[in-house]
């Protein structure tokens, strides 16, 4: 690890621990809930205080940033030089909302536009998966084995629901083709289980805060993620994404891109 990724490590690591307690105790006191674009698309109080509260922590330690955040200003990754962070404070707000659990808060950190660092932190468990480029990924203090390439026949696959409603490009064929198909509602909390091995893989429609901090996580660990049709992703662009096993990308998007 660099130093600038030890300092990084060691300042955000402490962010999470505060948000945390931010988090349970703002639920506990009663959220405010707002429809965003319709009844499906939520955002509470909560969603906001924690982007501002790592907004602040960002501006008072490393001072010349820019920040892409889904609740705040968004700065343009293309054009960005030092550092850049991409924040989703709360990622999965419905379930935050309706079940208190399976939620997540994620950084991804870039300098120059290259990877740098990723934190999805599962924020009930209290357990913060992180890593970056030449680091690997670790569960808090453990590190993670690079799951093993498997087969889409052998695996779970997250999936995003509307998504599997519609049959979009063939994806039934694809559940049909797997071990089974789940939906947990939080890309970060999706992101995790195909890093653990947990699933094979995970396909939604998604923003560059849903996917930035498991895109960094993913490849550190020599899973394949992309679009379904092979794009890299770009940090700006909502896209249909696909994180897998390497086995299991090709089939997956084979599949997909036949229709
Ligand atoms: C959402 C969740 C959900 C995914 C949506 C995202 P949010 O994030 O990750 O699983 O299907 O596309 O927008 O809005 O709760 O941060
Ligand atoms: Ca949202
Ligand atoms: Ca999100
Ligand atoms: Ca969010």
């Amino acid at each position: 690890m660099t130093e600038q990724q030890k300092e990084i490590y060691r300042q955000v690591t402490k962010w999470f621990h505060e948000a945390r307690n931010r988090i349970l105790e703002g639920r506990a006191r009663g959220l405010d809930v707002q429809n965003k674009t319709s009844r499906l698309d939520l955002v509470t109080n909560i969603d906001k205080e924690i982007e501002r509260f790592f907004r602040e922590k960002i501006n008072e330690n490393f001072s010349d940033s820019a920040i892409l955040g889904e609740e705040g200003n968004k700065a343009d990754f293309k054009s960005s030089k030092g550092l850049f962070w991409v924040i989703d404070p709360i990622d999965g707000t419905m379930n935050f909302v309706k079940q208190a659990a399976d939620f997540a808060s994620m950084i991804a950190i870039y300098q120059d536009q290259k990877p740098l660092l990723g934190f999805i932190y599962d924020v009930i468990h209290d357990r913060l998966y992180w890593g970056g480029p030449g680091i690997g990924v670790y569960c808090n203090k453990e590190q993670l084995p690079a799951p093993k390439n498997i087969q889409l026949k052998d695996g779970l696959l997250g999936v995003n629901g509307p998504m599997m409603l519609t049959n979009y490009h063939n994806l039934q064929e694809v559940i049909r083709k797997s071990a089974g198909a789940r939906i947990y509602g939080s890309a970060g909390i999706e992101f995790i289980h195909v890093l653990t091995g947990q699933c094979v893989g995970y396909l939604s429609h998604l923003r560059p805060w849903d996917y930035a901090a498991g895109s960094i996580l993913a490849e550190s660990l020599n899973l394949s993620v992309k679009t379904i049709d092979g794009k890299l992703l770009d940090v700006v662009s909502s896209e249909d994404v696909l994180v897998a096993t390497k086995n299991a990308y090709i089939e997956i998007s084979a599949l997909m891109s036949a229709k």
